[in-house]
Parts: C-alpha cells; structure tokens; sequence
C-alpha cells in the first residue's frame, strides 16, 4: 500500500486535489433532448440502411419519447413497412454544446439496441473529421454479446504497447491509415456489455475520461457501480475507478494535438459499413455471405415489416458531462435551449454569448453550429482544455501509478 502515500506526496508537489470532477451537464429526465440536434437527412458517414428524422418527425413517430420511469427512449422505426430500395427511419442526436479535454462523459443505460443489422453507438466527435478526432464509447454489431471502444484521429496516433486496461486490444494504430476508418479498438472483456445479456442485466454505465494524460475508458454493469455513480453525485473521483476497461494514454497519441473538444453522438443504423460488411454480418447473423449487389442485412432485415427491429432501442437513464475543477465548459452555442445547465460557463466572452448563471436552464432559439461559432469554439476549446489538462495532470499520473503498482 505504498501507492496511496505515493500519489500525496506526487499531489503536493504539483499542487493539485484529486482527480475530481462537477457535473455540469445532465441530460435526463423529462428534459432529455433538450441540448441536441437531430440530424435530418440520410446516413452520409457509415452508409447505414437508414433515414435520421428531425426532432419533430422522429417525436411524431415515436422514435424518441421519455417513458413513465423518466428514462429516454430511442429506437428505430418497427412498424412502417419499408420497400425494396427505401430505407428505414431511425435517430441520430448530437449535443449542441463541445466539450474540452478536462471531461468526463457518462452514458447510463438499461438497454441497448441490437439484433441483425443493428448498429447503436454513444460516441463523440470533433470537428472535421478525423482531425478533431472520435471516441466511441459503446459500439456494437448483430448479434454481439460486448461493446467494443475505438478512437479515431488523424495519423500520428496510436495505442501504447501493454496499456493498463481490463479490455483487449485488436488493433493499435487510431488512424489505421488516412482513408480507413477502422481505428484503434479495444474490445470488452467484461460479460454482459451489450446485447441481450446486457439488457436482461438492468443495463450499466460506461464512463470516458477525456484528459490531457489519455483518454480512458470504464464500463460497469448495474450492480458493479462505483460508489460516486451509483449515489448520483454531483461530483466524481476518477482515480478510485480503478482499471479502465480501454486506456489510450498520451504517450503515443498526444491527446491535445489529435483531440479537439467534442460533441457527444447517440445513434442506431442499420447494415453500413460495419454491421452490413458481409463477414461481419455472418458472423453473428449467419446465412449467405451474399454477393457485391446485393446486401444480406438489407434485405433480410431492413425492407418489409420492421419485425427485426423490436429490440432496436435505447432505453437511457442519463447522459452526463462532468468538467474538472477549474476547467470551464465550453458551450459552442449560448442559447441552445440547452439541457440543464449547472455551472456558469466563464469560458469566453464569446459573440454567442453564453454564461447562464446556476441551476438555471437556458432557453431560447438553436442556431447552433454555424461554422464561425464551432471554429471560435473549437480554438477556445484547445485553450480550455490545456488549463485544464494540466491541472489534471499530476491526478491522472498518480492514478497511472496506482495502477502499475497494484
Ligand atoms: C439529473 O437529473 C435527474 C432528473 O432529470 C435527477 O433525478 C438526478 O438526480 C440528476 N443527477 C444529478 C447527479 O444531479
Ligand atoms: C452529410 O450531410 C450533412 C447535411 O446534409 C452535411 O452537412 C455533411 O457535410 C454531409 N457529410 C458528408 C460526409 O457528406
Ligand atoms: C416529416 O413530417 C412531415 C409532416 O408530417 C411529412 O410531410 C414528411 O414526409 C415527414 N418526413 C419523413 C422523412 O418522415
Ligand atoms: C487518402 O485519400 C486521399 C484522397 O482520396 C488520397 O489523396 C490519399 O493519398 C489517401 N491516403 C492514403 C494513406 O491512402
Ligand atoms: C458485474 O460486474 C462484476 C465486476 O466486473 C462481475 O464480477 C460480475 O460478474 C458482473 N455480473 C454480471 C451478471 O455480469
Ligand atoms: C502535444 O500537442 C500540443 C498541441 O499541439 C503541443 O503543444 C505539445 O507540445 C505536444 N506535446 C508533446 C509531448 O509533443
Ligand atoms: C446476387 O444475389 C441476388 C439476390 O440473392 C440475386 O438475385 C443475384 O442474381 C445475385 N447476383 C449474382 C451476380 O450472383
Ligand atoms: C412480417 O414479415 C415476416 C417476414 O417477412 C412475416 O413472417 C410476418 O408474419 C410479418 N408480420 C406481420 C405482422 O405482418
Ligand atoms: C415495436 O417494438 C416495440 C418494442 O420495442 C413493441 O412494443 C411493439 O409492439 C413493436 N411494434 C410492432 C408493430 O411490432
């Protein structure tokens, strides 16, 4: 038990608490898609078999709602009888605000959309893609039974040799090539991380610690919560989380040159490029591998009556956003009719104009992500996230001791 006096004495020297973090964004509740954007249009990025609905389409089929126990609902169209050559409707919301290096995203979940041709994933994006970079948090396919966790970055990022996590890499190089979009992924070992299990299982948590050290990765099923998360604190320790399930530290991915802040991404489509490569599909969902006309997953899951789809939806309890102390949110759009917003935002003096004060909930018109307001966000964000990385600094380097140590 060296460790603990270890990190005092680390923790003095460079003056810093704990790995300590407030919540300043909790999506939940009644309020749940207040704070995100649907996007209205096909899938453009992954090829999926889908139609994203705007807020008021999706709202109107009942693709998104807040049940009886206050918990989201997000789920593809089950009952519209779809052609041949048509796709099928589903959801795709990004939060309007960026979040810096200096945060931690929370992702609570009783369940998760899956089955044959299904592919869900909560994930988080910066701005132009690769070069803001991607994490994806909970990621699934088919018929799989756990979550895989992938970064994507431009080239120059990559997995550290032997990182200390409870998962299992399967590939290290987060560019994978500029022109692929495989990424460095991590796959969980942990039972029960997606899938049936995970749903007969009353769900679980997964958490990203987004720092200037790395960027981390825990999952928890219901009954393993840490003591700050299964209480609902306003503020959580990283460093008694113990083993990350995926850890990318910054030894050979410079978080904060590959990393921009980023929005955090709920979605479900359908085959694409993942779910829908033959291989993968077969894997899970067997049949023929099919031939380059004509997709397998397509056609025995998307056209017709929706009945594959029963089980494609999230039932969420909440998503959070944690920021480290001293570090300050960054919000991208001032009046966004933003989710409850609990911690002033002091970061700017942007033209946007944020800064709600406390516990209040800001109101008022979207016209979110214009392109002036993301880059002079993004360029804030970088600043904000330096403070705030290195203020977390001496924390997450004694927390990587611990785990050496033990
Ligand atoms: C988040 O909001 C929900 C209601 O939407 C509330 O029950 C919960 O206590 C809040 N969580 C925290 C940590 O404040
Ligand atoms: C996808 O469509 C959106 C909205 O139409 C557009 O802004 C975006 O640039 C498109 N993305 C790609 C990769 O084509
Ligand atoms: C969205 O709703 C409008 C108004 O009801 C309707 O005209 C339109 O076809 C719907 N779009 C989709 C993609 O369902
Ligand atoms: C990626 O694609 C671009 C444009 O198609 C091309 O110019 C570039 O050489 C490709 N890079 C690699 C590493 O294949
Ligand atoms: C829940 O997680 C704990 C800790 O990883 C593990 O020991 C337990 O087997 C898990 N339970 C189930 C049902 O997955
Ligand atoms: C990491 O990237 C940042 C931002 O580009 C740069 O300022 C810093 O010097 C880099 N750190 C290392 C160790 O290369
Ligand atoms: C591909 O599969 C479709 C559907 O099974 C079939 O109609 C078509 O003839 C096949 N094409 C080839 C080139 O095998
Ligand atoms: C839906 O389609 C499947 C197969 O195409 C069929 O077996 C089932 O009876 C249909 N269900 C309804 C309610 O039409
Ligand atoms: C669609 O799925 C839900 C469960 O997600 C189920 O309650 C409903 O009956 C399904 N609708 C049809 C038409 O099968």
């Amino acid at each position: 038990m060296r460790s603990p006096i270890l990190c005092s004495v680390l923790l003095a020297a460079v003056g810093s608490a704990t790995a300590q973090y407030s919540l300043i964004r909790n999506y939940s509740g009644s309020n749940f898609f207040e704070g995100w954007d649907f996007f209205d249009g096909f899938d453009n990025t992954t090829n999926g078999d889908v139609n994203y609905l705007s807020q008021a389409n999706a709202t109107a089929d009942n693709l998104v709602s807040v049940n009886s126990a206050g918990h989201a609902i997000i789920r593809v169209d089950n009952t519209t009888f779809v052609p041949f050559n048509f796709k099928r409707n589903s959801v795709k919301v990004i939060t309007h605000d960026f979040f810096p290096i200096g945060s931690v995203f929370l992702f609570d979940a009783l369940h998760l959309p899956f089955g044959c041709s299904v592919w869900p994933s909560f994930w988080t994006m910066g701005q132009n893609w690769p070069h803001g970079g991607e994490i994806d948090i909970m990621e699934g396919v088919n018929q799989a039974t756990s979550d895989q966790m992938t970064l994507h970055a431009n080239p120059g990022c990559m997995q550290a040799p032997n990182p200390v996590q409870l998962g299992k890499t399967s590939g290290a190089d987060c560019s994978a090539g500029a022109n692929s979009s495989v990424g460095c992924t991590v796959l969980e070992t942990q039972p029960n991380s997606f899938g049936q299990g995970f749903n007969d299982n009353g769900g679980g948590v997964w958490a990203a610690q987004f720092d200037v050290s790395g960027i981390f990765v825990w999952f928890w099923n219901r009954s393993a919560l840490p003591g700050d998360i299964s209480s609902g604190s306003k503020t959580i320790d990283t460093s008694t989380w113990g083993t990350p399930s995926a850890a990318w530290p910054s030894s050979s991915c410079n978080i904060s040159e590959f990393f921009a802040p980023q929005q955090l991404v709920i979605d479900i489509t359908l085959c694409g490029d993942f779910a829908g490569q033959p291989n993968i599909y077969q894997e899970t969902c067997g049949g023929p591998l099919g031939n380059s006309s004509v997709s397998i997953c397509y056609i025995d899951n998307v056209i017709n009556n929706g009945t594959a789809y029963n089980d494609a939806f999230f039932e969420i309890r909440a998503v959070q956003v944690f920021a480290a102390s001293g570090s300050t949110p960054l919000v991208a759009d001032g009046v966004s009719g933003s989710s409850t917003i609990l911690a002033p935002d002091t970061s700017t003096g942007s033209a946007t104009g944020s800064g709600s004060p406390a516990g209040s909930t800001s109101g008022g018109a979207g016209g979110s992500g214009s392109t002036t307001e993301q880059n002079a966000a993004e360029g804030m964000g970088v600043q904000a996230g330096v403070r705030a990385g290195l203020a977390m600094w001496g924390a997450t380097v004694c927390a990587a001791f611990i785990w050496v140590l033990l």
